[in-house]
């Protein structure tokens, strides 16, 4: 044994040919943390101290290579000013990775699975890779908001091009191990089961003289082959183009772009000190800590969710009532991600719909070429249309996906409880009644409980599971199970009046509503929101969700919080909805819509509208763009700490992100409650009362609690020492 750590062992055989083994003892994956980067370093030592051997292979003892840097460590790290980080970043890259890459032998990693980030950045140290067919390889970095900091800025342009590695990089997007082969970012693919000899066959061939890896480390270590014209065109064309899809407030891709053109004249060590100055300074973004704190959110959540899966074993089959937009949606995806599924409606033609809606899904995906033909026919294979109850007696869960009326759904639920095991689950993807009222008449309300998916089903990732008062643990952990199989990000809450996502979104219509009678233009609203960084602003969500459903829910909103969701005036949502414009669906609403070459909506202003809103606008006053934001977010970010305090979500982490993954709330904002401690809790309370003020009959809704005031007083905040106060 040349060196034996607690991730990272050396053996060597009897022909000279050492094996350097990433395996981080009692862990699932590899990851880059401190112990492993320092016992690197101590292992490169111990190679470079034994002049019997000839060269190395790297390996991993487990199902990945290396999954990346070890993100949990980055907040203490990313706490240093930027010149510390650079200086680490910089040494680790000089003492560490150089110090491999400069061995006097030759060196090949053997890609077994997952190389992301760190984990890529150690096989291109290697003179050359080899990867299992079935591994995927990528630098993630710039979607949590940094750029690559173990020299993958600097090795990947010289190895695939600067074009290529812009992609790589700038997208973030993991690459499958034919796509690695192409652009020569691996030298061969192989099965699993030839990964390692492979690995050793290539090596032999650099030991015998038949490789060149002398001349091939070189490449890595020299400035970029392209001349100055080349250049231009490919940097240039690609920050255009990455700055306009990022958008002001992901700074990554573009910034990494920058490094690599800087660098691109420079030798490996200079390039390496232009990459530790990138990331140091993305280390201090906003969208950087926010990205990262949402990436480790998401982790406990995926952990704590599998743990409750776990009690509840497999769903092997479920069913859905309703074959509509939402049961046909549920369908698709219970089948795509492979449990079997019942569809059953009451109409014929409401099974043909959802049928042909899943069909045309697949079709893309085949178009894509993500899906074979066969494949598409095996998934649609898993959906069992049905008018009638004939297989419930076997299916673990039932979603209940019809019409939004208590009467009927209670009506339809009794009837399935009738039909299904006493130990199945019943659920409602109701997006407004009450889970213990739907309950009432049920003889088993304990099984019961709502899973609340967002539309499009298949491109949402939240499932809001909701307890009502006599669910049991046992019910929410099924459902939580199906909802994982299914791919989708379950978060458990409490029963009230929206639930947790529309509960919070709300007020924002509220304060949206508010705006417009004061006299400020939807567009401007709109604009605004948008800026701030919202996927749409207020009054185009509202046309893609359907204004009478928006309506629909606001009614039930006002009873169930009259004090501030309740409004005794004529608002512009009642206008449009009189007016029937109801949004995108019959092409009217705030906008109007015309159909683009592609087929899509595409909304356009219609002037007709400022003439019906005149009648309910009562101001004609004018905001800055601050002003506006802060109207439309300080009312939901309060009902955020409201669901908090009222125990519907069961932490801070879990109401952000579910509005992340709900509603898209701007991702590089973190969600409601990082942002409200991001602007500082004792500013935001003060610029509530401000609000509040100004806010005349809506003022209610603009009040902070009492515990957020004692939080700003005592400078609390919901996340800790992360929080940074406003910038
Ligand atoms: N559309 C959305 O954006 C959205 C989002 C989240 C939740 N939801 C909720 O999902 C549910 C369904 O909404 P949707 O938009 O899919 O409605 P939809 O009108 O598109 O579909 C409802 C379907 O249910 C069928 N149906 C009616 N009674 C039935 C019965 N007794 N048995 C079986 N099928 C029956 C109808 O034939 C129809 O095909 C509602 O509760 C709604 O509030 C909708």
């Amino acid at each position: 044994m040349i060196y034996s750590g607690k991730a990272i062992t050396v053996k060597a055989d009897k022909d000279g040919i050492a094996e350097l083994c990433f395996d981080l003892q009692s862990e699932s994956v590899n990851k880059f943390n401190a112990l492993t980067v320092a016992e690197l370093k101590d292992a490169v030592m111990a190679i470079s101290a034994d002049t019997s051997l000839k060269g190395v292979i790297v390996t991993s003892g487990k199902s990945v290579f290396i999954v990346g840097a070890d993100i949990m460590e980055f907040g203490e790290l990313f706490g240093a000013s930027e010149d510390e980080i650079a200086e680490h970043v910089l040494r680790t890259n000089l003492e560490v990775f150089n110090a491999f890459e400069d061995l006097p032998i030759p060196t090949v990693a053997a890609i077994n699975g997952i190389a992301f980030g760190g984990g890529l950045e150690m096989g291109l140290v290697c003179d050359y890779r080899i990867m299992s067919e079935t591994a995927r390889i990528g630098l993630p970095e710039t979607k949590l908001g940094i750029i690559p900091g173990f020299g993958g800025t600097t090795r990947l342009p010289r190895l695939i091009g600067a074009d290529n590695a812009i992609e790589w990089i700038a997208s973030g997007q993991e690459q499958t191990a034919a796509e690695a082969l192409r652009c020569g970012a691996v030298d061969a693919v192989v099965t699993p089961e030839l990964l390692r000899d492979g690995a050793i066959a290539l090596l032999r061939q650099c030991i015998d003289g038949k490789l060149d890896y002398a001349a091939r480390r070189r490449e890595k270590q020299e400035p970029l082959k392209l001349n100055e014209i080349e250049a231009t065109m490919v940097f240039e064309t690609s920050k255009a183009f990455v700055a306009g899809k990022a958008g002001p407030h992901y700074p990554a891709p573009v910034t990494a772009i920058k490094v690599m053109q800087k660098a691109a004249g420079m030798s490996r060590d200079d390039a390496l000190r232009e990459e530790a100055r990138g990331i140091a300074k993305m280390a201090g973004t906003l969208a950087a800590k926010n990205l990262i704190g949402l990436f480790v959110g998401d982790q406990i959540l995926s952990k704590s969710g599998e743990k409750l899966a776990k009690k509840a074993g497999k769903v092997e089959r479920a069913a859905v009532l309703g074959a509509g937009i939402m049961g046909g949606g549920i369908a698709y995806q219970s089948a795509l991600k492979g449990t079997p599924i019942i569809m059953k409606d009451i109409a014929q033609a409401g099974i043909d719909l959802g049928l042909s809606e899943a069909g045309k899904l697949l079709s893309r995906e085949v178009e894509r070429g993500r899906m074979s033909v066969a494949e598409m026919a095996a998934v649609l294979n898993k959906i069992q249309p049905s008018l009638g109850y004939e297989g419930f007696g076997n299916v673990d869960i039932v979603v209940e996906a019809v019409v939004e009326n208590l009467k009927v759904k209670q009506a339809v639920l009794t009837e399935t409880e009738a039909q299904i095991r006493d130990d199945a689950v019943l659920a409602s993807n109701t997006s407004t009644i009450s889970i213990t009222r739907l309950a009432e008449p049920l003889k088993r309300p304990e099984n019961f409980c709502g899973m609340h998916f967002f539309n499009p089903v298949h491109r949402m990732p939240l499932v809001e599971v909701i307890r009502g008062n006599k669910t049991s643990e046992q019910a929410v952990a099924r459902t939580v199970a199906y909802a994982l199989a299914m791919g989708k990000k379950p978060i458990v809450v409490n029963d009230c009046p929206g639930f947790l996502v529309n509960r919070i979104l709300s007020p924002y219509l509220g304060a949206f509503i508010g705006l417009v009678k004061r006299g400020i233009d939807f567009t401007t609203i709109d604009r605004a929101m948008e800026r701030f960084g919202w996927p749409m602003g207020p009054a185009y969500l509202c046309d893609v969700v359907g204004i009478d459903t928006g309506v629909h829910a606001g009614a039930v909103m006002a009873e169930g919080f009259p004090d501030r969701m309740k409004y005794d005036f004529k608002t512009c949502q009642d206008v449009m909805f009189e007016n029937k414009r109801f949004g995108q669906k019959n092409g009217r609403g705030y906008y109007a819509y015309e159909v683009d070459k592609k087929g899509r909506p595409k909304k356009i202003v219609d002037e007709e509208v400022a003439a019906l809103l005149a009648p309910v606008i009562d101001g004609s006053e004018t905001l800055d763009e601050e002003t506006i934001v802060d109207s439309m977010m300080t009312p939901m970010c309060l009902e955020a700490v409201r669901c908090l305090e009222d125990g519907i979500a069961a932490s801070a982490t879990d109401v952000d992100l579910a509005l992340i993954y709900g509603i898209g709330f701007p991702p590089f904002r973190g969600g409601a409650l990082h942002y409200v401690d991001d602007f500082g809790i004792d500013k935001f309370v003060a610029r509530a009362d401000e609000l509040a003020a100004a806010a005349g009959a809506l003022g209610a809704m603009y009040q902070p609690t009492e515990k957020l005031r004692e939080m700003a007083a005592s400078r609390d905040t919901f996340f800790g020492a992360a929080a940074s106060g406003r910038k």
